[in-house]
Protein backbone atom coordinates (compact mmCIF):
# COMPACT_ATOMS: atom_id res chain seq x y z
CA UNK A 1 0.00 0.00 0.00
CA UNK A 2 1.84 3.18 -1.02
CA UNK A 3 5.22 3.15 0.31
CA UNK A 4 3.99 0.50 2.50
CA UNK A 5 4.46 -3.32 2.16
CA UNK A 6 1.95 -4.93 5.62
CA UNK A 7 4.06 -8.95 5.01
CA UNK A 8 0.25 -10.45 5.71
CA UNK A 9 -2.56 -9.35 3.64
CA UNK A 10 -5.04 -8.60 7.19
CA UNK A 11 -5.93 -5.36 8.17
CA UNK A 12 -7.38 -5.37 11.94
CA UNK A 13 -10.86 -3.61 10.58
CA UNK A 14 -11.17 0.31 12.84
CA UNK A 15 -13.96 -0.23 15.98
CA UNK A 16 -14.64 2.48 17.68
CA UNK A 17 -14.63 1.14 21.61
CA UNK A 18 -12.73 -1.87 20.95
CA UNK A 19 -9.23 -1.39 18.59
CA UNK A 20 -7.31 1.11 21.10
CA UNK A 21 -4.30 0.57 22.17
CA UNK A 22 -4.44 -2.27 24.40
CA UNK A 23 -6.23 -4.39 21.61
CA UNK A 24 -4.03 -3.87 19.43
CA UNK A 25 -1.14 -5.05 20.98
CA UNK A 26 -2.61 -8.33 22.09
CA UNK A 27 -3.73 -8.63 18.58
CA UNK A 28 0.24 -8.03 17.07
CA UNK A 29 1.56 -10.10 19.60
CA UNK A 30 0.09 -12.93 17.54
CA UNK A 31 0.42 -11.90 13.84
CA UNK A 32 1.37 -9.50 11.42
CA UNK A 33 -1.09 -7.32 9.19
CA UNK A 34 -1.98 -3.79 9.55
CA UNK A 35 -3.91 -2.53 12.83
CA UNK A 36 -5.85 0.14 12.60
CA UNK A 37 -7.19 2.82 15.73
CA UNK A 38 -10.46 3.44 16.44
CA UNK A 39 -12.10 5.98 14.41
CA UNK A 40 -11.32 9.90 15.43
CA UNK A 41 -13.26 12.57 14.18
CA UNK A 42 -10.91 15.21 12.00
CA UNK A 43 -12.72 18.04 14.22
CA UNK A 44 -12.18 16.94 17.26
CA UNK A 45 -8.21 15.73 16.02
CA UNK A 46 -7.47 19.33 14.80
CA UNK A 47 -8.89 20.96 17.89
CA UNK A 48 -7.02 18.83 20.20
CA UNK A 49 -9.58 17.16 22.13
CA UNK A 50 -7.44 14.90 24.77
CA UNK A 51 -9.66 11.72 23.72
CA UNK A 52 -8.77 12.40 20.47
CA UNK A 53 -5.19 12.40 21.28
CA UNK A 54 -5.47 9.30 23.23
CA UNK A 55 -6.87 7.55 20.82
CA UNK A 56 -4.29 8.31 18.00
CA UNK A 57 -1.35 7.56 20.17
CA UNK A 58 0.78 4.48 19.35
CA UNK A 59 3.00 1.77 21.25
CA UNK A 60 6.70 2.72 20.69
CA UNK A 61 6.55 -0.17 18.69
CA UNK A 62 3.77 -0.11 16.45
CA UNK A 63 4.76 0.11 12.82
CA UNK A 64 3.22 0.79 10.73
CA UNK A 65 1.11 2.87 12.63
CA UNK A 66 -2.33 3.41 11.55
CA UNK A 67 -5.21 6.14 12.35
CA UNK A 68 -9.01 6.19 11.17
CA UNK A 69 -10.21 9.61 10.50
CA UNK A 70 -13.69 10.50 10.28
CA UNK A 71 -14.97 13.66 8.48
CA UNK A 72 -17.60 15.36 6.66
CA UNK A 73 -15.58 18.36 5.73
CA UNK A 74 -13.17 18.61 3.08
CA UNK A 75 -11.20 21.44 4.62
CA UNK A 76 -10.96 19.79 8.43
CA UNK A 77 -9.97 16.50 7.14
CA UNK A 78 -7.23 18.11 4.70
CA UNK A 79 -6.43 19.96 8.07
CA UNK A 80 -6.54 16.50 9.97
CA UNK A 81 -4.64 14.75 7.58
CA UNK A 82 -1.79 17.94 7.81
CA UNK A 83 -1.38 17.72 11.26
CA UNK A 84 -1.02 13.32 10.99
CA UNK A 85 1.80 14.63 8.46
CA UNK A 86 3.49 17.40 10.09
CA UNK A 87 3.45 16.01 13.75
CA UNK A 88 4.27 12.82 12.65
CA UNK A 89 1.09 10.98 14.47
CA UNK A 90 1.16 7.72 11.95
CA UNK A 91 2.11 6.16 8.83
CA UNK A 92 -1.35 5.39 7.02
CA UNK A 93 -4.17 7.19 7.33
CA UNK A 94 -7.59 5.72 6.21
CA UNK A 95 -10.92 7.67 5.44
CA UNK A 96 -13.97 6.56 7.36
CA UNK A 97 -17.15 6.19 5.05
CA UNK A 98 -19.54 3.52 6.23
CA UNK A 99 -20.46 4.86 9.66
CA UNK A 100 -24.52 3.96 9.48
CA UNK A 101 -25.36 5.29 12.41
CA UNK A 102 -28.62 7.19 12.59
CA UNK A 103 -27.53 10.76 14.46
CA UNK A 104 -24.68 10.94 11.58
CA UNK A 105 -26.42 9.74 8.20
CA UNK A 106 -29.79 11.97 9.05
CA UNK A 107 -26.97 15.21 8.45
CA UNK A 108 -25.72 13.45 5.36
CA UNK A 109 -22.15 11.86 7.60
CA UNK A 110 -21.36 8.15 7.35
CA UNK A 111 -22.47 6.35 4.91
CA UNK A 112 -24.75 8.73 3.75
CA UNK A 113 -22.05 10.97 2.47
CA UNK A 114 -20.51 9.03 -0.58
CA UNK A 115 -24.18 9.91 -2.24
CA UNK A 116 -22.60 13.35 -2.74
CA UNK A 117 -20.27 12.80 -4.96
CA UNK A 118 -19.04 16.77 -5.12
CA UNK A 119 -18.63 16.03 -1.18
CA UNK A 120 -16.81 12.79 -1.78
CA UNK A 121 -14.15 14.39 -3.93
CA UNK A 122 -13.64 17.50 -1.86
CA UNK A 123 -12.83 15.24 1.12
CA UNK A 124 -10.36 12.74 -1.09
CA UNK A 125 -8.78 15.61 -3.11
CA UNK A 126 -7.72 17.36 0.38
CA UNK A 127 -6.90 14.52 1.64
CA UNK A 128 -5.02 12.55 -0.71
CA UNK A 129 -2.93 15.93 -1.08
CA UNK A 130 -2.00 16.54 2.35
CA UNK A 131 -1.25 12.90 2.71
CA UNK A 132 1.20 12.88 -0.59
CA UNK A 133 3.39 15.83 1.07
CA UNK A 134 4.64 12.98 3.80
CA UNK A 135 4.39 10.50 1.64
CA UNK A 136 1.93 8.19 3.43
CA UNK A 137 -0.46 5.62 2.08
CA UNK A 138 -4.38 7.16 2.13
CA UNK A 139 -7.14 4.76 1.75
CA UNK A 140 -10.80 4.73 1.79
CA UNK A 141 -13.35 2.31 3.74
CA UNK A 142 -16.85 2.30 2.73
CA UNK A 143 -20.08 0.21 2.63
CA UNK A 144 -22.12 -0.67 -0.90
CA UNK A 145 -24.10 2.68 -0.53
CA UNK A 146 -27.21 3.71 1.02
CA UNK A 147 -30.02 0.78 -0.22
CA UNK A 148 -29.59 -1.83 -3.12
CA UNK A 149 -31.44 1.16 -5.39
CA UNK A 150 -28.68 3.90 -4.45
CA UNK A 151 -24.89 2.15 -4.91
CA UNK A 152 -22.25 3.81 -4.56
CA UNK A 153 -19.19 1.71 -4.07
CA UNK A 154 -17.87 1.51 -7.64
CA UNK A 155 -18.44 5.05 -8.50
CA UNK A 156 -16.72 5.99 -4.99
CA UNK A 157 -13.50 3.58 -5.62
CA UNK A 158 -13.35 4.88 -9.27
CA UNK A 159 -12.97 8.42 -7.55
CA UNK A 160 -10.99 7.67 -5.09
CA UNK A 161 -8.68 6.16 -7.13
CA UNK A 162 -8.14 8.91 -9.56
CA UNK A 163 -7.12 10.91 -6.79
CA UNK A 164 -4.20 8.53 -5.98
CA UNK A 165 -5.33 6.35 -2.81
CA UNK A 166 -3.15 3.79 -2.20
CA UNK A 167 -6.56 1.24 -1.25
CA UNK A 168 -10.22 0.89 -1.08
CA UNK A 169 -11.75 -1.38 1.91
CA UNK A 170 -15.42 -2.32 0.52
CA UNK A 171 -17.52 -3.78 3.94
CA UNK A 172 -20.31 -6.28 1.49
CA UNK A 173 -23.44 -4.48 3.32
CA UNK A 174 -25.49 -1.46 2.34
CA UNK A 175 -26.18 1.64 4.96
CA UNK A 176 -29.58 0.14 5.49
CA UNK A 177 -28.37 -3.45 6.59
CA UNK A 178 -26.76 -2.35 9.35
CA UNK A 179 -24.58 -5.78 10.69
CA UNK A 180 -27.59 -7.93 9.69
CA UNK A 181 -28.10 -10.31 7.11
CA UNK A 182 -25.10 -11.30 4.50
CA UNK A 183 -22.23 -9.45 3.69
CA UNK A 184 -22.19 -9.83 -0.13
CA UNK A 185 -18.51 -10.82 -1.39
CA UNK A 186 -20.13 -10.66 -4.56
CA UNK A 187 -19.79 -7.18 -4.63
CA UNK A 188 -16.17 -7.00 -3.30
CA UNK A 189 -15.57 -9.58 -6.81
CA UNK A 190 -17.06 -6.64 -8.77
CA UNK A 191 -14.98 -3.83 -7.11
CA UNK A 192 -11.90 -5.89 -7.98
CA UNK A 193 -12.85 -6.53 -11.16
CA UNK A 194 -13.77 -3.09 -11.67
CA UNK A 195 -10.90 -1.21 -10.56
CA UNK A 196 -7.89 -3.48 -11.44
CA UNK A 197 -5.16 -0.84 -11.09
CA UNK A 198 -6.19 -0.34 -7.15
CA UNK A 199 -5.51 -2.76 -4.22
CA UNK A 200 -8.96 -3.59 -3.11
CA UNK A 201 -9.44 -5.27 0.54
CA UNK A 202 -12.39 -6.92 1.28
CA UNK A 203 -14.81 -7.02 4.71
CA UNK A 204 -17.94 -8.50 5.87
CA UNK A 205 -17.90 -12.05 7.83
CA UNK A 206 -14.64 -13.34 8.22
CA UNK A 207 -15.08 -15.53 11.51
CA UNK A 208 -11.73 -18.02 10.72
CA UNK A 209 -8.84 -17.76 9.10
CA UNK A 210 -10.51 -20.06 6.28
CA UNK A 211 -13.22 -17.40 5.99
CA UNK A 212 -10.18 -14.90 5.12
CA UNK A 213 -8.63 -17.42 2.42
CA UNK A 214 -12.04 -17.96 0.99
CA UNK A 215 -13.06 -14.48 0.39
CA UNK A 216 -9.34 -13.69 -1.22
CA UNK A 217 -10.05 -16.88 -3.23
CA UNK A 218 -13.59 -16.16 -4.21
CA UNK A 219 -12.97 -12.36 -4.82
CA UNK A 220 -9.34 -12.19 -5.98
CA UNK A 221 -9.05 -9.15 -3.52
CA UNK A 222 -5.47 -8.08 -2.03
CA UNK A 223 -6.10 -8.46 1.73
CA UNK A 224 -9.11 -8.65 4.17
CA UNK A 225 -10.06 -6.74 7.07
CA UNK A 226 -11.64 -8.29 9.70
CA UNK A 227 -13.48 -6.79 12.53
CA UNK A 228 -16.44 -8.38 14.81
CA UNK A 229 -14.20 -12.09 14.03
CA UNK A 230 -11.14 -10.83 15.99
CA UNK A 231 -13.20 -9.89 19.41
CA UNK A 232 -12.67 -11.96 22.07
CA UNK A 233 -10.22 -13.36 20.13
CA UNK A 234 -6.79 -11.88 19.46
CA UNK A 235 -5.40 -14.80 18.33
CA UNK A 236 -7.28 -15.19 15.16
CA UNK A 237 -4.16 -12.99 13.98
CA UNK A 238 -1.87 -16.06 14.31
CA UNK A 239 -3.90 -17.90 12.86
CA UNK A 240 -4.76 -15.49 9.77
CA UNK A 241 -0.80 -15.69 9.88
CA UNK A 242 -0.56 -18.88 9.79
CA UNK A 243 -3.02 -19.73 6.88
CA UNK A 244 -1.82 -17.42 4.80
CA UNK A 245 2.01 -18.54 5.13
CA UNK A 246 -0.34 -22.20 3.43
CA UNK A 247 0.18 -23.89 7.38
CA UNK A 248 -3.34 -25.32 9.12
CA UNK A 249 -2.05 -24.51 12.25
CA UNK A 250 -4.63 -22.76 14.77
CA UNK A 251 -4.62 -21.39 18.06
CA UNK A 252 -7.25 -23.62 20.47
CA UNK A 253 -7.10 -21.76 23.57
CA UNK A 254 -8.52 -23.59 25.98
CA UNK A 255 -9.77 -21.53 29.79
CA UNK A 256 -6.61 -21.11 30.96
CA UNK A 257 -4.63 -19.25 28.23
CA UNK A 258 -8.13 -17.34 27.57
CA UNK A 259 -8.46 -16.46 31.54
CA UNK A 260 -4.66 -14.92 31.14
CA UNK A 261 -5.32 -13.07 27.87
CA UNK A 262 -8.43 -11.54 29.51
CA UNK A 263 -6.74 -10.34 32.77
CA UNK A 264 -3.71 -8.97 30.79
CA UNK A 265 -6.09 -7.05 28.40
CA UNK A 266 -7.46 -5.24 31.44
CA UNK A 267 -3.95 -4.42 32.80
CA UNK A 268 -3.16 -2.73 29.26
CA UNK A 269 -6.45 -1.01 29.25
CA UNK A 270 -5.32 0.20 32.35
CA UNK A 271 -2.34 1.86 31.12
CA UNK A 272 -4.09 2.58 27.90
CA UNK A 273 -6.05 4.76 30.01
CA UNK A 274 -3.14 6.29 32.22
CA UNK A 275 -3.39 4.30 34.86
CA UNK A 276 -7.54 4.62 35.26
CA UNK A 277 -8.32 1.12 36.69
CA UNK A 278 -12.33 2.10 37.12
CA UNK A 279 -12.31 3.10 33.34
CA UNK A 280 -9.96 -0.23 31.91
CA UNK A 281 -12.08 -2.74 34.46
CA UNK A 282 -15.43 -1.25 33.04
CA UNK A 283 -13.99 -1.57 29.36
CA UNK A 284 -12.96 -5.11 29.76
CA UNK A 285 -16.27 -6.08 30.82
CA UNK A 286 -18.18 -5.95 27.23
CA UNK A 287 -14.47 -7.80 25.68
CA UNK A 288 -15.58 -10.73 28.69
CA UNK A 289 -18.32 -12.12 27.27
CA UNK A 290 -16.75 -12.06 23.64
CA UNK A 291 -13.60 -14.30 25.29
CA UNK A 292 -16.30 -16.66 26.83
CA UNK A 293 -18.07 -17.55 23.85
CA UNK A 294 -18.71 -20.54 23.72
CA UNK A 295 -16.50 -22.09 26.93
CA UNK A 296 -18.59 -23.58 29.83
CA UNK A 297 -18.27 -20.30 32.43
CA UNK A 298 -21.77 -20.50 34.59
CA UNK A 299 -23.86 -17.56 34.43
CA UNK A 300 -23.34 -16.68 37.96
CA UNK A 301 -19.60 -16.05 37.10
CA UNK A 302 -20.71 -14.47 33.90
CA UNK A 303 -22.34 -11.79 35.45
CA UNK A 304 -19.88 -11.35 38.42
CA UNK A 305 -17.00 -10.88 35.29
CA UNK A 306 -19.65 -8.73 33.81
CA UNK A 307 -19.44 -6.41 37.23
CA UNK A 308 -16.23 -6.36 37.71
CA UNK A 309 -14.47 -3.42 39.39
CA UNK A 310 -11.10 -4.08 40.17
CA UNK A 311 -7.81 -5.63 38.35
CA UNK A 312 -7.77 -8.18 41.56
CA UNK A 313 -11.34 -8.54 41.42
CA UNK A 314 -10.68 -9.66 37.67
CA UNK A 315 -7.74 -11.96 38.43
CA UNK A 316 -9.83 -13.58 41.54
CA UNK A 317 -12.89 -14.40 39.53
CA UNK A 318 -10.76 -15.48 36.60
CA UNK A 319 -8.69 -17.91 39.06
CA UNK A 320 -11.60 -19.61 40.03
CA UNK A 321 -12.54 -21.18 36.39
CA UNK A 322 -11.62 -24.41 35.69
CA UNK A 323 -8.58 -24.06 34.06
CA UNK A 324 -8.05 -27.61 32.97
CA UNK A 325 -11.16 -27.11 30.40
CA UNK A 326 -10.14 -27.35 26.68
CA UNK A 327 -11.21 -25.29 23.91
CA UNK A 328 -14.67 -25.89 23.44
CA UNK A 329 -14.30 -26.46 19.22
CA UNK A 330 -17.47 -25.40 17.37
CA UNK A 331 -19.45 -23.18 20.17
CA UNK A 332 -16.53 -20.80 20.22
CA UNK A 333 -16.65 -20.29 16.43
CA UNK A 334 -18.62 -18.32 13.97
CA UNK A 335 -20.63 -14.88 14.01
CA UNK A 336 -19.79 -12.98 17.03
CA UNK A 337 -20.61 -9.39 18.42
CA UNK A 338 -23.03 -6.88 16.89
CA UNK A 339 -26.16 -8.37 14.28
CA UNK A 340 -29.32 -6.64 14.38
CA UNK A 341 -31.97 -5.67 11.64
CA UNK A 342 -31.91 -3.73 8.82
CA UNK A 343 -34.10 -0.32 9.04
CA UNK A 344 -33.86 2.50 6.72
CA UNK A 345 -30.98 5.00 6.73
CA UNK A 346 -32.11 7.78 8.41
CA UNK A 347 -31.57 10.73 5.70
CA UNK A 348 -31.74 14.23 5.46
CA UNK A 349 -34.72 15.62 3.64
CA UNK A 350 -34.19 15.13 -0.22
CA UNK A 351 -31.12 13.65 0.29
CA UNK A 352 -31.51 11.18 -2.64
CA UNK A 353 -33.05 13.50 -5.30
CA UNK A 354 -29.35 14.61 -6.77
CA UNK A 355 -25.92 13.19 -6.45
CA UNK A 356 -24.78 16.42 -5.92
CA UNK A 357 -25.40 18.93 -2.24
CA UNK A 358 -27.67 21.56 -1.85
CA UNK A 359 -27.45 24.80 -0.12
CA UNK A 360 -29.75 23.15 2.88
CA UNK A 361 -27.61 20.18 2.93
CA UNK A 362 -24.63 22.81 2.63
CA UNK A 363 -25.38 24.33 5.73
CA UNK A 364 -26.16 21.13 7.96
CA UNK A 365 -23.39 18.77 6.99
CA UNK A 366 -20.67 20.20 9.57
CA UNK A 367 -23.35 19.06 12.24
CA UNK A 368 -22.59 15.25 10.75
CA UNK A 369 -19.25 15.65 13.22
CA UNK A 370 -20.62 16.01 16.48
CA UNK A 371 -20.53 13.84 18.85
CA UNK A 372 -20.10 10.35 17.17
CA UNK A 373 -18.23 7.62 17.78
CA UNK A 374 -18.03 4.41 15.62
CA UNK A 375 -19.20 2.88 12.53
C1 LIG B 1 -18.24 -2.17 17.77
C2 LIG B 1 -17.96 -1.73 16.35
C3 LIG B 1 -17.35 -0.50 16.12
C4 LIG B 1 -17.05 -0.09 14.83
N1 LIG B 1 -16.41 1.10 14.63
C5 LIG B 1 -15.98 1.43 13.38
C6 LIG B 1 -15.18 2.56 13.16
O1 LIG B 1 -14.81 3.30 14.08
N2 LIG B 1 -14.80 2.84 11.87
C7 LIG B 1 -15.18 2.05 10.81
O2 LIG B 1 -14.82 2.34 9.66
N3 LIG B 1 -15.95 0.97 11.00
C8 LIG B 1 -16.33 0.62 12.25
N4 LIG B 1 -17.03 -0.52 12.44
C9 LIG B 1 -17.29 -1.40 11.28
C10 LIG B 1 -16.17 -2.43 11.12
O3 LIG B 1 -14.92 -1.81 10.87
C11 LIG B 1 -16.46 -3.42 9.99
O4 LIG B 1 -16.56 -2.72 8.78
C12 LIG B 1 -17.76 -4.20 10.20
O5 LIG B 1 -17.84 -4.68 11.53
C13 LIG B 1 -17.88 -5.38 9.23
O6 LIG B 1 -16.79 -6.25 9.36
P1 LIG B 1 -16.90 -7.63 10.20
O7 LIG B 1 -18.00 -8.44 9.59
O8 LIG B 1 -15.53 -8.27 10.05
O9 LIG B 1 -17.22 -7.26 11.60
C14 LIG B 1 -17.38 -0.92 13.73
C15 LIG B 1 -18.00 -2.15 13.97
C16 LIG B 1 -18.28 -2.57 15.25
C17 LIG B 1 -18.91 -3.92 15.46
Amino acid sequence: MGNLTIDVPVVLAPMAGVTNRAFRRLCREYGGGLFVTEMVTSRALVERNPESLRIVAHDPDETPRSVQLYGVDPVTVGAAVRMIVEEDIADHVDLNFGCPVPKVTRKGGGSALPWKTDLFTGIIKRATEEAAKGDIPLTIKMRKGIDDDHLTYLDSAKIARDHGVAAVALHGRTANQHYSGKADWDSIARLREALPDVPVLGNGDIWSAEDAIEMVEQTGIDGVVIGRGCQGRPWLFGDLQNAFEGSAERFRPGVKEVAETVLRHGQLLIDTFGGDEGKGMRDIRKHIAWYFKGYPVGGNLRSQLAKVETLDQLAELLGSLDQTLPYPGAAAEGPRGRAGHAKRTHLPENWLDSRTLNADHQAMIHKAELDISGG
